[in-house]
């Protein structure tokens, strides 16, 4: 017999959707910026094997001379990233969701035979819980990249005021780097994450969406 039976809070589902066009802004804008200085690149033994970017990546999304209004943007969305990553951490906290999600000593191993599964490599099933070892290092390790994007992006906003700060996170050179580097873990986060979305289904989407997942009658003593 089939049964609803409750998986997200509300608030957790309604900062999850908060932070997606969020920080799809602040990466936009942030392009924006970057076009003005855009310094990056892979080089092995003096061959340059990829520059962060092709002039037809930035012409083909429109992100040229756009530096003023990037600043504005990216300026001003900071402040709602920064507030609904800590609602969720402090929502997170306080109502003990913090279990299903922060890593402990199983969850490497755990995360391997996840991984095996996925490869195709191993038949052991993930176990029946909310989060299973790899997610819970996925979404642990998303939650620390944010705040890592809000100090390494406070240290290269204010590096004056906050000169502490750029120096700790290895002077304004690596904190800029360090912002960058984060962007790019988004991006394969959000395509991992977007896959293993779609692999798992309509129902562990719409849960994501109403609160509610289908579940058949015996697997509802499942934690
Ligand atoms: C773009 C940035 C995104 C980030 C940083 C992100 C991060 C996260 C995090 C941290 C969780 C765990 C939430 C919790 O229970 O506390 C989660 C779960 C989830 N996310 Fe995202 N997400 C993003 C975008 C998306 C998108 C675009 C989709 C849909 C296509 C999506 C679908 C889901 C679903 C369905 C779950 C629940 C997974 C499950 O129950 O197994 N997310 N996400």
């Amino acid at each position: 017999m089939l049964r609803l039976q409750k998986k997200h809070p509300r608030a957790i589902r309604w900062m999850h959707w908060i932070n997606f066009p969020v920080l799809t802004l602040m990466i936009w804008s942030g392009l924006l910026i970057y076009w003005a200085n855009d310094v990056y690149s892979i080089d092995v033994f003096g061959y340059r094997l990829f520059h962060f970017f092709p002039d037809w990546f930035y012409s083909a999304l429109g992100l040229e001379r756009k530096l003023a209004t990037g600043i504005a943007w990216h300026f001003t969305l900071m402040w709602a990233f920064l507030l609904n990553g800590l609602a969720y951490v402090v929502y997170t906290a306080v109502s003990g969701e913090w279990r299903f999600l922060v890593p402990n000593r199983q969850s490497f191993g755990e995360a391997w035979q996840v991984l095996l599964h996925d490869l195709h490599l191993s038949k052991t099933e993930p176990p029946p819980r909310k989060f299973n070892g790899a997610q819970q290092i996925a979404y642990t390790g998303i939650i620390l990249m944010g705040a890592g994007s809000v100090l390494t992006g406070l240290a290269i906003y204010k590096p004056v005021q906050l000169a502490w700060l750029t120096t700790v996170l290895g002077g304004y050179e690596w904190a800029r780097a360090e912002h960058f580097a984060l962007t790019v873990g988004y991006v394969l986060f959000f395509l991992v994450h977007v896959g293993q979305v779609i692999k798992a289904g309509w129902n562990n989407f719409r849960a994501m969406v109403t609160g509610y997942e289908i579940v058949r009658e015996k697997e509802v003593a499942r934690e």
